[in-house]
């Protein structure tokens, strides 16, 4: 076997067998196969594309090249729920203890931003004292505590992912389906959970803009998942405007713990509830999803989610204060006003653009090394469908102070929106349910 022969054999769009990636990927990690070899073999990839049993052969060979947790000292069925990204979605926050309020196990490993889309150890870190840096035992012993736990991922898992997706960064070949597929899947099955419950961003401000796309990437990973025997099912949810209103990491975490209280933006509340039910159903709670989403429901009602976020808080090192009193969350230097220049309804709010908005303003890193300011970001008073009167507030810039931030942010974000005469109601946002049995197109 030679790496020059495998090239020109995905070149010339033939499948490779489990061996030959295999030899691929442990050359790869163990510096034996230069990053040219690798690149042009990424590009075959990326025109030729790879069969299901390819796909499962990628994956696995990555969640091989690190360490696997070992999640069988937690007592029950361990559920895991990812998102492809997108901008506003702190979904996690709400539905890891709504969930384990309702019987649920959720040990779960999380990412920080990735381009224009936040990441979830960020949004925790805002609040005072937590961390989210524990060792497997440590992570154990959390989760059968609180049954949930979020921390970050470690770097000894799926390495050889890590390394290709650097290379995938640089050489134009990060939007292939099943090199996205494989990527994502390996982190989640290394991480050990028991089911997956995947939600796959389709619109603007989404990895897959295109509804297809989504599709056929949900359907690539629901096949990985279930492939090598972990229940895996996967939604399609909507993202060409931003989820919730809050854009930025403390301001997210507020926007969470209002909806664990019941009064977060319903656009939010209806996704983690669609979430949820699945999450619960897989875990054997619940017989049908009304059930499922009957009981997730009472439990933002009677605050048993906003009790579990607590418990959580307290127990990875955070202040449990922060659930009645989210003042102490980083409040920003400065706040500017959006005001809208004509009057009529929203049409648009381009979810890509907000997020843009929000990096320009600092909510994100410009560099790897960057700390972030973890007070910054965007509340948006307006969405689509909502009418709006010449000069009534659009949103709202939480800042530094930095005008050299605040002006291109402003533009940007003023940019995002689009006001017509005409009413347009707000997209869909659940649009479709993807199983082992297939696709089901929904109408949320
Ligand atoms: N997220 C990942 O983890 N990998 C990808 O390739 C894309 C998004």
């Amino acid at each position: 076997m030679n790496t020059y022969e495998l090239i020109k054999k995905k070149r010339d769009g033939e499948s490779l067998s489990t061996k030959e990636i295999e030899y691929l990927i442990s050359g790869f990690t163990h510096g034996r196969i230069p990053d040219y070899q690798m690149a042009a073999f990424l590009m075959s990839v990326y025109f030729k594309g790879m069969n299901a049993r390819e796909c499962r052969d990628l994956t696995m060979k990555m969640v091989h090249s690190g360490e696997s947790v070992d999640l069988s000292p937690i007592k029950g069925f361990k559920v895991d729920k990812h998102s492809t990204g997108g901008v506003g979605d702190k979904t996690t926050l709400v539905l890891a203890p709504l969930v384990a309020a309702c019987g649920g196990i959720v040990a779960k490993m999380s990412g920080r931003e990735l381009g224009h889309t936040g990441g979830t150890v960020d949004k925790l870190e805002s609040i005072p004292g937590m961390r989210t840096d524990f060792t497997r035992d440590q992570f154990v012993d959390i989760t059968n505590r609180v049954h949930m736990s979020v921390i970050a991922q470690t770097a000894t898992l799926a390495p050889a992912d890590k390394l290709i997706y650097a290379l995938r960064n640089v050489t134009a070949t990060v939007d292939v389906i099943p090199l996205i597929a494989s990527s994502i899947m390996s982190k989640k099955l290394a991480a050990g959970a028991d089911g997956i419950v995947l939600d796959v961003k389709t619109g603007a401000g989404a990895f897959t803009p295109h509804y297809t796309d989504a599709v056929k990437l949900a359907k690539t990973m629901v096949g990985i998942g279930e492939g090598v025997g972990r229940k895996t099912t996967a939604f399609i949810t909507g993202m060409a405007q931003p989820l919730g209103c809050a854009i930025g990491n403390a301001l997210e975490v507020k926007e969470s713990i209002d909806t664990l209280n019941g009064s977060g933006p319903p656009d939010l509340t209806d996704l983690v509830l669609t979430l949820g039910s699945e999450m619960l159903l897989l875990s054997g709670i619940g017989q049908a999803r009304p059930e499922a989403r009957a009981l997730l429901k009472s439990h933002i009602a009677n605050k048993k989610g906003a009790q579990r976020f607590k418990a959580f808080i307290e127990a990875q090192g955070g202040d449990p204060d922060v659930v009645e009193n989210t003042d102490i969350l980083p409040r920003s230097k400065t706040t500017i006003s959006l005001e809208s220049g004509r009057s009529g309804f929203v049409q648009g709010v381009d979810a890509l653009e907000v997020g843009m908005a929000a990096k320009t303003l600092g909510a994100g890193r410009q560099t790897k090394e960057d700390a972030i300011d973890l007070s910054i970001g965007i509340v948006l008073n307006k969405k689509v469908g909502d009418p709006v009167r010449q000069g009534e507030l659009l949103a709202v810039l939480h800042s530094d102070g930095d005008t050299s931030k605040i002006d291109p942010a402003v533009k940007r974000l003023l940019g995002a929106y689009t006001i017509g005469t005409e009413y347009m109601a707000p997209p869909k946002l659940i649009l479709a349910r993807i199983s082992g049995d297939g696709v089901k197109e929904l109408n949320g």
